[in-house]
């Protein structure tokens, strides 16, 4: 059935008769109808949930800002990976949240072999092989000062230099069950060097998912509490700034000629128009970050009482689905997920 809206609701022929009015109502009238011609629909497959790991046994820590989220350690993530998998969610996207200690000035606990995701990726390959685990790559979760890359003398973030290390922090992700390695950096040319390594690694089947078009956003603020990753100053310096819509278009087409598999536009429901352009300049599937202060912001309105979490939050995903993503990373999942084919 085609909607073809537009004809005046009382219409004149040419003679000047009366004919017969447009009803687009029609189609509304029942639920089944209604289903019959819904354009855009959420299934389970559409998503991919962030889990948030830390160190140690037996630890599920809430954070404030994210009613209904937890930081936790691997045996009970593994309880998650299991209990979301049998519930028909097959991805997820892991963020390592390390005690002060381990943090450091150039991050180097992300290319330490034993160290949190390495682990973790061990341990869920193991036990839930058929699960989609995606790494995060970046340094902020390992720097003391909260950045994405290696400082220079000026405090500046160094380009070529982090890029190396980010391909070295891809590879052994890579090696250690990754199927997919997510730069979330927003370094120049860092997907071409990762695609490299990996490939000198042997790992050419591990996909590369770039955060391509990853905004100068308020909306990372409680993730950022979540990990302690809070940067010193901002991240303008490498990522984008939320006026400008060219330059995504740009990102977007450099990521996908350094070889990457997927797409990614973040935060997702500020910037649909950036997801619809995307999606119409490329052929490679495209993902859609809806961002922990997007979820903050809900959940926030639900505890007043002002909006209800779940319809809200279907509203929201089903706008960034039809404006084109082909995948989502919510932490609104468990608000959804009984609503998801
Ligand atoms: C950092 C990273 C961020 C998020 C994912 N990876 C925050 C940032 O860039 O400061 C944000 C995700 C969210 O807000 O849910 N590489």
């Amino acid at each position: 059935m085609k909607l073809t809206p537009g004809a005046p609701f009382i219409p004149l022929s040419k003679e000047g008769a009366l004919t017969i009015p447009t009803r687009l109502r029609r189609l509304r009238s029942k639920k089944t109808l209604r289903g019959l011609v819904q354009e855009t629909l959420l299934t389970k497959r559409d998503f991919v949930l962030p889990l948030f790991l830390i160190e140690g046994q037996g630890k599920k820590v809430p954070i404030a800002s994210m009613p209904g989220i937890f930081r936790y350690s691997i045996d009970q993530a593994l309880e998650q990976i299991q209990a979301y998998f049998d519930q028909g969610i097959g991805t997820f996207a892991l963020f390592p949240c390390l005690p002060h200690e381990k943090k450091s000035w150039t991050g180097k606990e992300a290319f330490t072999k034993h160290a949190l995701i390495p682990k973790a990726l061990t341990f869920f390959r193991r036990f839930v092989p058929e699960a989609c685990l995606i790494a995060d790559v970046a340094l902020d979760p390992f720097t003391s000062h909260g950045h994405d890359g290696i400082l220079g003398e000026n405090h500046e973030v160094l380009n070529d230099v982090t890029v190396h290390y980010l391909a070295k922090m891809a590879l052994l992700y890579a090696n250690s069950g990754a199927d997919m390695v997510a730069p979330s950096d927003m370094m120049d040319g860092r997907v071409l060097r990762i695609r490299q390594m990996l490939d000198e690694g042997k790992s050419h089947n591990t996909a590369i998912l770039a955060y391509s078009a990853k905004y100068a956003s308020c909306f990372y603020k409680p993730f950022r509490e979540a990990l302690d990753s809070a940067p010193a100053g901002d991240k303008k310096s490498y990522q984008l700034d939320p006026a400008n819509q060219r330059e995504a278009l740009l990102e977007a087409h450099l990521d996908e000629e350094e070889h990457a598999d997927i797409l990614m536009v973040k935060p997702a429901g500020m910037y649909l128009d950036v997801i619809q352009s995307i999606r119409k300049q490329t052929k490679r599937p495209l993902a859609a970050y809806h961002v922990s202060g997007e979820y903050a912001m809900v959940m926030a309105a639900h505890q007043q009482g002002i909006l209800v979490a779940k319809e809200a939050f279907l509203e929201i995903l089903t706008s960034i689905k039809r404006a084109g993503a082909d995948l989502i990373f919510s932490y609104a999942l468990d608000h959804v997920l009984g609503e998801l084919l």
